[in-house]
């Protein structure tokens, strides 16, 4: 099992199985994360990988479309379209 902080939400921590999405784990454990749209189309679950990026999986292309370079090297992620591999903290922006 891996652990998934939810920054924003008072740092929240679950345990999930690895390879679990990230917006689905947060769904099913009511922590927050932003979404409409659910297929990375959307782009509202923008999220911060605070830690453990390298824990992530590879960035899709609809990521590329959604989120610039720059966001992208700085760790920011769909969280629809995230797999987690290892440990993560994900922060998010309230709006
Ligand atoms: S929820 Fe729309 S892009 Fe992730």
């Amino acid at each position: 099992m891996i652990n998934i902080v939810f920054v924003t939400n008072d740092r929240k921590t679950v345990s999930v199985a690895e390879n679990s999405n990230l917006l689905r784990v947060s769904l099913r454990e009511q922590c927050g994360l932003p979404f409409k749209c659910g297929g990375g189309n959307c782009g509202t679950c923008k999220c911060l990988i605070e830690k453990g990026l390298e824990n992530t999986d590879p960035v899709k292309k609809k990521e590329r479309t959604l989120l610039s370079a720059e966001e992208l090297e700085d760790g920011y992620r769909l969280g629809c379209q995230t797999f987690v591999l290892g440990d993560v903290e994900v922060s998010w922006e309230v709006t």
